[in-house]
């Protein structure tokens, strides 16, 4: 009986997380698939790594921070519309960048317009998805944020056939994948909607609920609310912890391989084996944080990302053993971007969720900066791989007292 009362759904559950593979498949092929482009820049204009580098960094940077803004106006207006503009400026940034003639155009058209778009159209699906699925919440997570593993590998040979084809090039390359974004944009954004107030999956009943103990109990914070508590400060902490650690090794894992004495081609296993892994725990590390609870997961993946980092170095001179700890490495950076959101919805509900996790996700942009430059200044002052790799576990063991210690937000009446 109570069941009439309950809204319809506007659309079948399943289309939201078609909306943030699609979504998110974009962004992957903005930040992943980056180093594509390195080689051929060098080779056109001379230009330096550090210098092609920078562009990378404006573009994580302007991607971590307007976060902030996309996720209020996603809370404001809804996903779709957020969306479809972030598509519009990620595909006009991407076709400018194949116009480039200087590093100043690169870093507006790459860094900072396509940077600016990427980040906008990364936020909503993630707080939109989960609310579709209250009952695997950090499974739709996960499919919100996996294309950010499938873009790279997409972008890899797709972008290897196309510098191979007559008059397409790099510049082609950044042509014809700007308009396919925008086209993949426009359909995540039809996919996105937030289902009717009230709405909830059929035969799904909520979780009983103890009053005053955190949205994982039932309470629903808003924005300011949610950003005035000690716990949202010590996730922002950790989320910068983790990722500064894990995009340090991503920045350098193959130099690193390279410089212990393997060949290029062999250190390039390494880095397919961490984009493997990062791409496949976002979806898997969701089932499982559904079943045993976000904490669980984090205290395990944070463990072993310290232990892999201190295994690193000396695991330098071996494929087997580096690709082995880039597995390890790329399974505990990944997990990040599914427990995440998961927890910031579980301890402050969905009411707020865009606002929120969008504020949170600026730690990774901060972390974009400084991680693969404070590793490379700390291997060209010390001399060695080995010290940036210690400064990193020291970092995620940050991350491990954290979340071994963090506890719900309790909500005052
Ligand atoms: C992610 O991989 C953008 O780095 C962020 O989801």
């Amino acid at each position: 009986m109570a069941d009439q009362a309950i809204p319809q759904a506007t659309m079948p559950r399943f289309v939201p997380l078609i909306g943030g593979i699609l979504g998110s498949t974009t962004c992957g092929l903005l930040l992943y698939a980056w180093s594509v482009f390195i080689a051929p820049l060098n080779k056109e204009f001379g230009w330096s790594r550090a210098e092609i580098a920078l562009a990378f960094a404006i573009c994580c940077l302007v991607f971590g921070l307007v976060t902030i803004p996309a996720g209020r106006f996603s809370d404001k207006v809804g996903p779709r519309k957020v969306v479809l503009t972030g598509g519009i400026i990620l595909a006009i940034g991407f076709i400018l960048a194949s116009y480039t003639t200087s590093k100043m155009w690169l870093y507006i058209s790459y860094g900072v317009i396509a940077g600016f778009g990427g980040g906008v159209v990364y936020l909503p699906p993630i707080a939109t998805a989960p609310k579709w699925w209250p009952d695997r919440r950090a499974l739709a997570t996960g499919f919100t944020v996996v294309g950010l593993g499938l873009g790279s590998f997409i972008m890899g040979p797709l972008a290897t056939w196309m510098f191979a084809q007559p008059n397409i090039g790099w510049r082609g390359v950044f042509f014809y994948v700007g308009i396919a974004m925008g086209i993949m944009c426009i359909i995540a954004a039809m996919c996105l909607q937030v289902p009717p107030a009230g709405w909830k999956p059929a035969g799904w009943t909520p979780p009983v609920t103890q009053p005053g103990t955190g949205a994982a109990h039932g309470a629903d914070w808003t924005h300011e609310e949610s950003r005035s508590t000690p716990q949202f400060w010590l996730l922002y902490v950790s989320y910068f912890c983790g990722s500064f650690a894990g995009l340090l090794v991503i920045g350098h894992i193959a130099a690193h391989g390279i410089d212990s004495g393997l060949d290029k081609m062999t250190a390039s296993y390494a880095v397919s084996s961490l984009a493997i892994a990062n791409a496949a725990v976002r979806i898997l590390i969701g089932a499982i944080a559904d079943k045993l609870g976000t904490k669980k997961c984090f205290l395990g993946v944070f463990v072993l990302q310290v232990a892999a980092m201190l295994l690193l170095y000396p695991a330098g001179s071996t494929i087997f053993f580096l690709a082995i700890i880039a597995i390890l490495i790329g399974w505990n950076y990944g997990s990040m971007f599914t427990l995440f959101p998961a927890t910031c919805l579980q301890y402050f509900g969905p009411k707020a969720q865009g606002s929120n996790y969008g504020l949170l996700f600026s730690a990774w942009g901060l972390a974009g900066f400084a991680g693969p430059y404070v590793g490379g200044w700390l291997k060209d002052t010390s001399g060695t791989y080995y010290v940036p790799f210690i400064v990193g576990a020291v970092v995620v063991a940050i991350s491990v007292i954290i979340t071994a210690t963090l506890k719900p937000p309790v909500k005052k009446a």
